[in-house]
């Protein structure tokens, strides 16, 4: 008998609403209600897009740019890629080589159902961006998580990596600096890394420098295959200007790798968007070619709150933060108050319970570390006011002192 109910595709079965989404929600909630909730949640910046870019765009519009463009991007777009990989990244590309699409996250999502077969493998280094995994698994793909432990940094241990490794292994899903550690890996944390990949030709890297622009202290970005040109034809090299130029709403990424890679993320765009937004095309043009002197600004800006954030956790007996090196996420570790009782009696057992004490009695929103694949840790956004993130401390501060 045939039914009408609703019956979602077996693809979704394991892919639920997220636990950020939820905590959104109910923070959401709580404000309506008149709770004053910090939320410390979001993955965007706090400032605007420049100037130069939204008049950028306001010319684009009046001169007619408001017609579908080329499929994976406008060959100014493409120009403007290939100047920022050669100025900034030291690295040759041609425009054949390049895709845009609406957002890092389409270039990943098309890269993965280009690539995947049912049951194939991707080592994701995690912590990791949560959209990793439930978009490897749309793609049919199974995530193989593999944890970086605090005391390297977070960041992805080689050894780890060659054991998790299988023939049905096809990308290595790697991110510098990460959301949501901040941790960042320099030549030579990366090397290990990459000797592992060339002994296994059969799997790809795929290298999000999304948050390259947002490295602190004298941390300097780099970029896998300018490390080992020997990956480059089995590397994807993706970023954006979502979060360097506070484009986030104008979805706007972009990737380079070998042609036949590039050719196929086309055919998978070709079927669902087409071209990014001919109009955010132009913005990025003038974002990526144009001045770049609001950068450092805002990247110092940056670098004060992720000090500030981390000083107050540190402070926090039962709470610890290793001081990332870039992004703006501090991840913290809360083994300290787990077992501990609020003043109402409940039991604080895992980092997700802490968090929602943290949000339902003290008023701060913040993300436990299990959902990115390890717990007991939480991760705060520091894109946000320094008077908000100050208040927000301080909660935190009483929040874990009631604890007993
Ligand atoms: C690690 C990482 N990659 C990619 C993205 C997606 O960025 P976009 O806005 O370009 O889709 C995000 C956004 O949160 C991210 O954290």
């Amino acid at each position: 008998m045939s039914s009408t109910a609703f019956r979602p595709a077996r693809r979704l079965a394991s892919i639920g609403v997220s636990e950020i989404l939820k905590i959104g929600a109910r923070a959401a909630q709580l404000k309506r209600e008149g709770r004053p909730v910090i939320v410390l949640g979001a993955g965007e910046p706090d400032f605007d897009t420049p100037d130069n870019v939204k008049d950028a765009a306001v010319a684009a519009i009046r001169a007619g740019a408001t017609k579908y463009t080329t499929l994976d991007g406008t060959p100014e777009l493409k120009a403007a890629i290939v100047a920022k990989l050669k100025r900034e990244n030291g690295l040759d590309y041609e425009p054949a080589e390049i895709t845009a699409g609406a957002g890092a996250k389409q270039v990943i999502h098309n890269a993965l159902m280009a690539t995947l077969d049912e049951g194939d493998e991707v080592a994701i280094a995690a912590p990791f961006w949560t959209s990793y995994a439930d978009m490897v698994t749309i793609a049919g793909g199974v995530p193989v998580p593999v944890v970086g432990r605090e005391e390297n940094g977070f960041r992805l241990d080689a050894a780890d990596l060659e054991a998790a490794i299988t023939p049905r292994t096809r990308w290595l899903m790697l991110n510098s600096p990460s959301n949501p550690t901040g941790a960042a890996y320099s030549a030579a944390d990366l090397r290990p890394i990459l000797d592992v990949l060339l002994r296994h030709p059969q799997v790809w890297l795929m290298s999000d420098e999304i948050y390259e622009h947002l490295l602190y202290g004298n941390h300097t970005p780099v970029s896998p295959v300018a490390l080992e040109p020997r990956l480059r034809e089995r590397t994807l090299i993706v970023n954006g200007v979502s979060k360097s130029y506070a484009m986030t709403g104008w979805r706007l990424g972009y990737g380079a790798g070998p042609k036949p890679l590039i050719a196929a993320i086309a055919v998978v765009q070709s079927q669902s968007t087409t071209n990014p937004s001919s109009v955010s095309q132009a913005a990025a043009v003038e974002a990526l070619n144009g001045p770049q002197d609001v950068l450092p600004a805002r990247r110092a800006s940056f670098e004060r709150r992720r000090d500030l954030v981390v000083e107050a956790l540190n402070a926090i007996p039962g709470l610890h933060c290793r001081r990332p090196e870039g992004a703006f996420y501090a991840f913290a570790g809360c083994a300290g108050v787990i077992g501990r009782r609020t003043a109402a009696g409940r039991a604080i057992e895992t980092d997700a319970g802490f968090c929602r004490y943290l949000l339902e009695e003290h008023d701060v929103a913040v993300v436990p570390g299990s959902v990115f694949g390890l717990g007991p840790y939480f991760r705060i956004s520091y894109a946000t006011a320094e008077a908000e993130l100050r208040t927000a401390m301080a909660r935190i501060a009483r929040a874990v002192e009631a604890l007993s």
